[in-house]
């Protein structure tokens, strides 16, 4: 049998056996599940038949993502208003739900500049809850998948491009990258003397984009820190114009490169380290993985994407550079291409295209 055969092969026994495993025993917890990652996830997961349990304390989403989620499912969530600060709350939680075979942990604060200015919250909700849910995850006793969002910003500036997971972690540029950091060094300590926790750290690119439906997408408080939002918030007249943060980095065209990925393909590489968990299909029981497109775009190549996609001219000026910024970061997705069966389908066109729907159906 050749190479490709082989793996077809390989792919159609695992969705064999993972669509039975579904079927039998599908209860999922998605923390975080109301915020935009969570949510587009929670979409890929209901379309093969996984029961959805969210958990979010709406302090960075709105309910009315349910209604969202309902209208692109046709299916129903259970929804738990909880802050996974509070153990007690967390403990019972679980206890409700023991029947659950897995969790996705997104629910975490964010914004890198605001974890500087208040160091000890990102602290608190990022480190607490991860540990309230691991500890109510361990006194169910019995086999458990979890998924953690982690983030690229563990890298900083990578010696070696694209990324890979070989890449040594290097001290964080934020409080907020530290408790990705911290969060990866907890989940491992922990799988090292759990008998039933397996587990998945997927380190996230730049994830953009919204679901076609619109019914989903981003919705950043206040001024944008990011550069698609910024851009799409731009051509609808929200801000006044955007600024090119340094054009004198050493790249092609002076502006740093990042690796922009459909929120829809990264919600799709939840499902594929879900199906490899619980089909034993690593040999370690904490992997990482890069879910990133493998390829780097510049600032000023996002700017021409948008003004392809929406067939405006975007209005910038060029600025200085913003502190902490690194130059380049883009992902060797080989392990997770190979290891999770997934890669990111969508381009960045159909990414930003999909962002400048969004932006348009949210700010009539
Ligand atoms: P988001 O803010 O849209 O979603 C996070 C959700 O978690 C929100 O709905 C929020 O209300 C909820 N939440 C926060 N603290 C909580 C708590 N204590 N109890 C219950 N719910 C709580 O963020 P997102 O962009 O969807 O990111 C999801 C995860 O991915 C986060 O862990 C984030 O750090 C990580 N990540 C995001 C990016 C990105 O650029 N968006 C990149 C890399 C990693
Ligand atoms: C992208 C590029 C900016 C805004 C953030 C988080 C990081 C991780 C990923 C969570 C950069 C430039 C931006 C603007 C600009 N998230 N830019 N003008 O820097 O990769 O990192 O997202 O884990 O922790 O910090 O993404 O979208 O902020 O910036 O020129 O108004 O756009 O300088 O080069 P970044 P970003």
């Amino acid at each position: 049998m050749d190479i490709c055969k082989k793996d077809s092969f390989k792919t159609i026994i695992f969705t064999i056996i993972f669509n039975i495993m579904v079927k039998y025993s599908s209860k999922i917890i998605i923390t975080g599940g109301l915020g935009y990652i969570g949510s587009h996830t929670v979409v890929e997961l209901q379309s093969k038949g996984f029961e959805i349990v969210i958990v979010d304390n709406l302090s960075n989403s709105s309910i009315e993502v349910l209604d969202g989620l309902k209208i692109i499912t046709g299916k129903n969530v259970i929804f738990e208003n909880i802050d996974l600060k509070k153990s007690d709350l967390v403990t019972d939680l679980f206890k409700r739900h023991s029947d659950l075979t897995g969790v996705i942990h997104f629910a975490a604060s964010k914004a890198v500049g605001e974890s500087v200015k208040n160091p000890l919250d990102y602290y608190e909700n990022n480190i607490c809850s991860l540990i309230n849910v691991l500890k109510g995850l361990e006194e169910l006793n019995k086999p458990i998948s979890f998924i953690f969002s982690s983030s690229c910003t563990v890298y900083g500036q990578a010696e070696i491009l694209p990324i890979t997971e070989k890449e040594s972690i290097k001290k964080a540029e934020s409080p907020y990258g530290n408790t990705k950091q911290i969060c990866e060094e907890i989940i491992s300590d922990l799988v090292n003397s759990s008998k039933n926790l397996k587990a998945i750290s997927l380190r996230y690119f730049n994830p953009i984009g919204a679901h076609e439906s619109t019914e989903i997408g981003e919705l950043p408080l206040g001024i944008p820190q990011n550069l698609i939002p910024f851009i799409t918030q731009t051509g609808a007249g929200i801000r006044d114009e955007l600024t090119v943060f340094g054009n004198d980095y050493p790249t092609n065209d002076g502006t740093c490169i990042r690796d922009y990925i459909h929120v829809v393909d990264l919600a799709k590489a939840h499902v594929a380290a879900l199906f490899s968990i619980m089909n034993n299909t690593h040999s370690k029981s904490h992997e990482c993985y890069n879910i990133g497109t493998g390829k780097g775009t510049s600032v000023l190549e996002a700017i021409t994407s948008f003004e392809k996609i929406s067939k405006t001219k975007l209005k910038y000026k060029i600025g200085s550079r913003r502190i902490g910024d690194i130059t380049s970061a883009y992902a060797d997705t080989s392990k997770a291409n190979k290891q999770l069966n997934w890669k990111a389908e969508l381009s960045l066109d159909q990414a930003m295209a999909s962002a400048w729907k969004w932006q348009k159906k949210i700010s009539k």
